[in-house]
């Protein structure tokens, strides 16, 4: 937090730039810090850990600005965006920015412009020279709505933040989302990481090109989107009406998927650890490998690939298995069984712990390969997902 002194003085409505020195309001920028705490480490509060010592502020600025507004950003280098603090901001109408760089290097500065757009409600922070390795601090009030270009290498940290719109575009940079809300999301990047930490709700659209990964904690909103071309897309808990996930040659890694998902690769495979609701993935060269715990209806498909579908015991479905190999596991019940063989491959059909023909059910389709149907206990599944 800014825990220096402003001074609004008067005169001071549009912008003040202030010379104060704030060493705990520059958190040096270390992109790759947080990403070895992703998953699994058990880490609550994900945070950008100095990677040396504080570099202090360059130069500082405070606009005064209505509320509902928006930031809009062109920058090269690093930018982090969080909450303006209520208790020392209480009437919440102003943007902080503060800048550091490398130590000593004035210069790295120059040409950054810090501008407020009354008509638009507009903050405007561009710079086209700014060294790179420079980061802007960002202090907003909630429910400014965040336009973001960085370039080059510069990462985007948004953190506690609430927005009905919010845009960020990366070329190389990371972008870490944190505890986010908002009405519609929509993040790109054309090779640098995406990470979500904490909860993001809203709707969510996310398209990562070249080798950027998407990772993801939790999600949860209506409608999320995702895409990946040759990097891996790995989400841990999904809530959502509906998904619409893709990879070109990227794995889709998944834990525990509630609503109505459609999943679909072109060479990565493709896990789901627990789904409940719709699930409709299909891949061309890549594996199927999913486990259901409540269904609606479930269409797998994998042209070239194997499926292994894993089911709870009481699951209820009907089934129409149909693959080169099938191989169902003897501790799954199927009555009315059918196995019909034609061509190169092998039919199943079934209904799995009397379930009624039409209502839910599972077909999974592998023409090249072997399909592997077999019952695993809730409590294994939750072992998975830790
Ligand atoms: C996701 O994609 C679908 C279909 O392309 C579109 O209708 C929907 O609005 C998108 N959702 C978001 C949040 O962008
Ligand atoms: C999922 O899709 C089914 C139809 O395929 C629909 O009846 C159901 O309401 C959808 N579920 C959600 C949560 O949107
Ligand atoms: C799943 O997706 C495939 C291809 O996108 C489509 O042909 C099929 O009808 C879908 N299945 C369901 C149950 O929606
Ligand atoms: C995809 O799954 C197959 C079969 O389980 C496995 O042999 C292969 O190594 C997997 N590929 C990757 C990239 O994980």
């Amino acid at each position: 937090m800014f825990t220096l002194r402003w001074g609004w003085g008067l005169g001071c409505l549009r912008l003040c730039q202030l010379r104060a020195w704030a060493p705990e309001a520059s958190v040096p920028w270390a992109c790759g810090a947080c990403q070895a705490r992703m998953y699994g480490s058990g880490g609550s509060k994900p945070e950008v850990s100095p990677s040396g010592p504080a570099r202090p502020s360059l130069k500082e600025w405070a606009l005064m600005v209505s509320p509902f507004g928006r930031l809009r950003a062109r920058l090269p280098c690093h930018l982090a965006v969080k909450p303006l603090d209520p208790i020392s901001h209480p009437d919440n109408n102003h943007v902080l920015v503060a800048v550091s760089g490398v130590e000593g290097a004035a210069q790295a500065v120059a040409g950054l412009q810090v501008t407020y757009d009354e008509a638009q409600k507009e903050v405007i922070i561009v710079s086209d020279v700014i060294d790179p390795q420079a980061s802007v601090e960002v202090s907003a009030p909630l429910m400014f709505d965040l336009n973001i270009k960085s370039s080059g290498s510069g990462c985007v940290k948004v953190q506690n933040f609430e927005c009905d719109n919010c845009r960020i575009e990366t070329e190389q940079g990371t972008s870490i989302l944190q505890s986010v809300k908002s009405q519609k999301l929509h993040i790109e990047s054309k090779g640098g990481k995406v990470i979500c930490l904490g909860t993001i709700y809203g709707n969510i659209d996310i398209h990562a090109s070249d080798k950027s990964t998407v990772t993801v904690n939790k999600l949860q909103g209506s409608s999320v989107n995702i895409s990946t071309e040759d990097g891996l897309l790995k989400a841990k808990y999904l809530y959502t009406e509906s998904s619409f996930l893709s990879s070109a040659a990227g794995d889709i890694s998944l834990g525990s998927v509630h609503g109505n998902i459609t999943l679909q690769s072109k060479l990565g495979n493709i896990t789901v650890d627990s789904s409940s609701g719709c699930l409709n993935a299909s891949t061309h060269q890549g594996a199927i490998d999913v486990y259901v715990s409540h269904l609606g209806k479930v269409d797998l498909k994998s042209h070239k690939g194997s499926i292994l579908v894993k089911v709870a015991s009481s699951l209820q479905a009907y089934l129409q298995l149909s693959g080169k190999k099938i191989d169902v596991n003897s501790e799954v019940h199927v009555e009315e069984m059918n196995e019909a063989h034609k061509d190169d491959g092998v039919v199943i059909t079934g209904l799995l712990n009397q379930a009624s023909k039409n209502e839910k059910w599972i077909k999974a389709d592998a023409p090249q390969g072997t399909i592997s149907f077999r019952s695993q206990s809730w409590f294994q599944s939750l072992k998975l997902l830790d």
